[in-house]
């Protein structure tokens, strides 16, 4: 077992016996039992997606919860499984396992979905589902460095395979650049000041763990919980949607959904944070091609809330593709018309 495998997955169920797996993408072996990610409203996402004999794609599929739903709710469901995150996929491949060849495992970033069905022969699935932001384990590793809590690099990357981490991307920014990524990303008022306490700390040296990187922002704004939330909390949350560049991912995602949806395909999204919603919301909204399934977005019960506290931010909306046929005196609008073919190129 070697050590870095070990730092990868620290303090998580200690008590369960670990198992070790190769890992061909990371090279080294990883505890899968150690990466326990309560999954969010799977009955609901399952049963939006009402699954099948067909072919579903999870672009989130972190720990396997939503996708062993999708397998487990019709036995010729098949489902192509991605995520950007090796210790993940990993996890999920064990998870899973027991279900064969009908999950194919994709390391791709989701808003390269198009082009990873594409190398599975697929243009059209029957459904998506989605769980946006990070998996309990990726926080809960301080060697990720996305928790404020945990002493770790100033890393913050989903994929450790390459791209900028959070440190470098504090150095290449300018004090401004910085404030606007936690004014935007962090919906933080008091990103100027932050910001250049960040920077001071780094030019001072000052800036070398997670912990450092708190020190600085409660430097700038003091340590008082605003709403019980820890003043690190945004400053943290906009760091990472930068290095992950998160919204792009979800932009282009929404973006390919129409085409890559069959009509009468469902979509399933869980979003955690406003910024994800309102472009969730958003992407939906042409009733000319999506028929919502409720609604409202759908919350969590208390009892869920209870239970598993990520839970209680989610909100999941989901859709059926539809293709609105104009009411025309005529009849039927042949397939040439003008609505068909916005939806069909689109
Ligand atoms: C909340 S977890 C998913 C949990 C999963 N639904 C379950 O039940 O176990 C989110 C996962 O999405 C992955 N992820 C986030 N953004 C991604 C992106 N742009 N492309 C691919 N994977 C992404 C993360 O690496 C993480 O494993």
């Amino acid at each position: 077992m070697s050590g870095q495998a070990q730092l990868a997955l620290p303090g998580l169920a200690a008590e369960a016996a670990a198992e070790w797996v190769w890992s061909e993408e990371t090279g080294e072996e990883i505890d899968v039992t150690a990466f326990v990610h309560e999954t969010v409203m799977r009955a609901p996402v399952v049963s939006a997606l009402a699954p099948g004999a067909g072919v579903y794609v999870d672009v989130t599929v972190g720990g396997g919860g939503h996708t062993e739903g999708i397998l487990e709710a019709h036995p010729e469901a098949r489902v192509i499984a991605l995520d950007r995150d090796d210790v993940a996929l990993a996890a999920a491949k064990e998870r899973l396992a027991p279900f064969g060849d009908r999950v194919t495992f994709v390391k791709t970033p989701f808003g390269d979905v198009v082009s990873a069905l594409a190398a599975a022969g697929l243009s059209e699935v029957d459904g998506l589902c989605a769980d946006l932001g990070v998996s309990s384990p990726q926080l809960d590793d301080a060697a990720r460095g996305m928790s404020f809590r945990r002493e770790g690099p100033i890393d913050m990357r989903m994929d450790r395979s390459g791209g900028e981490t959070a440190l470098e991307l504090v150095d290449r920014l300018s004090d401004d650049e910085l404030a606007d990524i936690i004014f935007h990303y962090g919906e933080e008022k008091r990103s100027r000041r932050i910001a250049r306490s960040v920077k001071r700390a780094l030019a001072e040296g000052q800036l070398v763990t997670t912990l450092d990187l708190r020190r600085a922002i409660v430097r700038a704004v003091g340590p008082v919980r605003v709403g019980g939330v820890d003043p690190a909390t945004r400053t943290f949350q906009a760091l990472r949607i930068a290095v992950n560049g998160e919204l792009d991912q979800l932009e282009t995602l929404l973006g390919a959904l129409p085409r890559i949806i069959r009509v009468d395909g469902r979509v399933a999204i869980l979003s955690f944070h406003s910024l994800e919603d309102r472009l969730v919301k958003r992407a939906l909204h042409d009733r000319d091609v999506w028929e919502p399934l409720t609604k409202k977005p759908v919350v969590a019960t208390e009892e869920e809330g209870a239970a598993n506290p990520r839970a209680r931010s989610a909100k999941l909306r989901s859709a059926r593709r539809i293709v609105r046929i104009a009411a025309s005196p005529w009849g039927a609008a042949p397939e040439t018309s003008g609505i068909h073919r916005k939806v069909r190129d689109r």
